[in-house]
């Protein structure tokens, strides 16, 4: 297949996100991050590294932008760090901030590549978190909204696609449920490795306050700003597909509880105004509920969809799981276990990271999950890819020859046009995660998600492609 196979107009980028790329932290009146605080806080990141350089994007953009043009690309998905505009979380503009995102869109628009915005990938100020505990606080919805108007009303004359989160399943989870990422809460049970909070309930509080925030978001983007710079608005979730591990009822709708768990935590209120039933029922008063004017606003704020999607995992129900009772958390909710094996064997290849099994069918069922559930609402793949490890003793030359990757994207990508030709899904874009190798959060530097590979050792963060450029070169000429 190549681009031609696609249905014209259909958008291919690279994604990234400020945290995992730019560096710099300190320079231009950056303000401090959660993510700046926990990655230099001992034993939460696997090889003690943290991204206070990461592969220095801010500085090296011109350059890669020049790596997306010579492959082709149409689209740079990108995410802006709040604490670079409003250093504190709010107040005062930090006008080296405005700059720095001016410059980097007014590069890619030069070189004909178009910008896909995130407003928030993960890297809160941390004057927020010092202030009122972040996301757990409904304050927060406001700050954000008043950062997001900062961003339409300083870009919004070129940026046409918006995401105003990327992945809040991933972050209420992981930070306030099992404490893995920033800013690292977890169960009181737990608290010997993180800071304690109820994670019983703060993954809801915090999912609850990010669709708030977006819908406040979504609206005034529509009321005051999209007559005149004709964007679109969306936001980007990490969406597995789950199969049922076997025939029986109970397997079958503990995937579904899987898919309302993770996916409908956001979809059903996004699209129906409310939360997934069995979320309801589950979780009781323990999630929040949406008053009439809520659920107004969040119903139908959005015109796309991203989908962040990489790998395909077996779902069986779980009735007894003891440490799960135990720690009665939000992950326990869902009675469901999702596991990458059955029976011993795995579904499918595995890539480095010990989560990412590789199963191309499963982008085709998920897309067409999609379109049934939700109405065949446009949807963009905002990220597909797979890491290898990095190993200490491979020379660079044999980094670069990334078969397993190429097989991947072939192979992701042909189901997914099957999604489009052969199903009729609305899908308008696929953005590869990610152009260069970057800083995978508590896994460090210890995996290379890139198309580039980049020199760690290097004091210039030299950038090498892999094998997977010129395959991407010839998939798009
Ligand atoms: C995200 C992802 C990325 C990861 C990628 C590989 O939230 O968008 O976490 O930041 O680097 O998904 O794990």
């Amino acid at each position: 297949i190549t681009r031609k196979s696609f249905p014209k107009g259909f958008v291919f980028g690279t994604a990234s996100s400020a945290y995992q790329y730019e560096g710099a932290v300190k320079e231009d009146g950056r303000g401090a991050t959660v993510w700046d605080s926990f990655a230099h806080t001992f034993g939460k990141v696997i090889d003690f590294s943290n991204a206070d350089i990461a592969v220095n994007q801010y500085h090296l953009y011109p350059d890669d932008i020049q790596l997306m043009k010579d492959m082709g690309m149409d689209a740079y998905r990108f995410s802006i760090a709040w604490s670079r505009i409003y250093p504190n979380g709010t107040g005062e503009i930090n006008k080296a901030g405005i700059d720095h995102y001016n410059n980097l869109i007014n590069a890619l628009l030069a070189k004909g590549i178009e910008p896909y915005v995130t407003l928030y990938h993960w890297d809160l100020p941390q004057a927020l978190e010092d202030r009122y505990n972040g996301w757990l606080d409904p304050q927060i919805i406001n700050d954000f909204a008043v950062y997001a108007e900062t961003c339409f009303k300083s870009f919004g004359d070129r940026v046409k696609h918006w995401m105003t989160f990327n992945e809040p399943h991933t972050f209420a989870i992981q930070g306030y449920d099992v404490g893995l990422q920033a800013p690292g809460r977890c169960s009181i049970l737990l608290h010997l490795f993180c800071r304690a909070g109820n994670s019983g309930t703060e993954p809801y509080i915090v999912a609850h306050n990010v669709l708030l925030s977006h819908a406040t978001v979504s609206n005034i983007y529509r009321k005051k700003y999209k007559s005149k710079q004709h964007g679109l608005v969306g936001i980007a979730f990490d969406v597995m597909w789950y199969e049922p591990a076997t025939n029986s009822k109970e397997d079958i709708e503990a995937t579904q509880r899987a898919q309302d768990f993770q996916f409908g935590w956001f979809m059903d209120p996004l699209f129906f105004g409310d939360y997934p039933l069995s979320m309801r029922t589950r979780a009781g008063s323990r999630l929040p509920k949406f008053s009439k004017a809520e659920a107004a606003l969040v119903k139908g704020s959005l015109d796309f969809v991203g989908i962040n999607h990489y790998t395909t995992y077996y779902a069986k129900n779980n009735s007894t799981n003891l440490i799960d009772i135990l720690l009665n958390d939000t992950l326990a909710d869902s009675g469901a276990i999702t596991l990458p094996f059955r029976s011993g064997k795995a579904i499918g290849d595995k890539a480095s990271s010990i989560w990412l099994y590789i199963v191309p069918s499963g982008i085709r069922s998920l897309m067409n999950y999609v379109k049934q559930k939700y109405g065949n609402p446009v949807v963009f793949i905002t990220e597909n890819g797979m890491d290898d490890s990095n190993d200490f003793f491979k020379s660079i030359k044999d980094a670069l020859k990334d078969e397993k990757r190429i097989r991947y994207h072939n192979d992701y990508l042909t189901s997914l046009l099957a999604s489009i030709k052969e199903d009729g899904c609305n899908v308008k874009g696929y953005f590869v995660w990610s152009l260069l190798d970057n800083w995978e959060w508590a896994a460090g530097y210890t995996s290379r998600f890139g198309l580039y590979y980049v020199d760690y050792r290097d004091k210039l963060k030299k950038r090498y492609p892999k094998d997977s450029v010129q395959w991407f070169k010839n998939f798009l000429a």
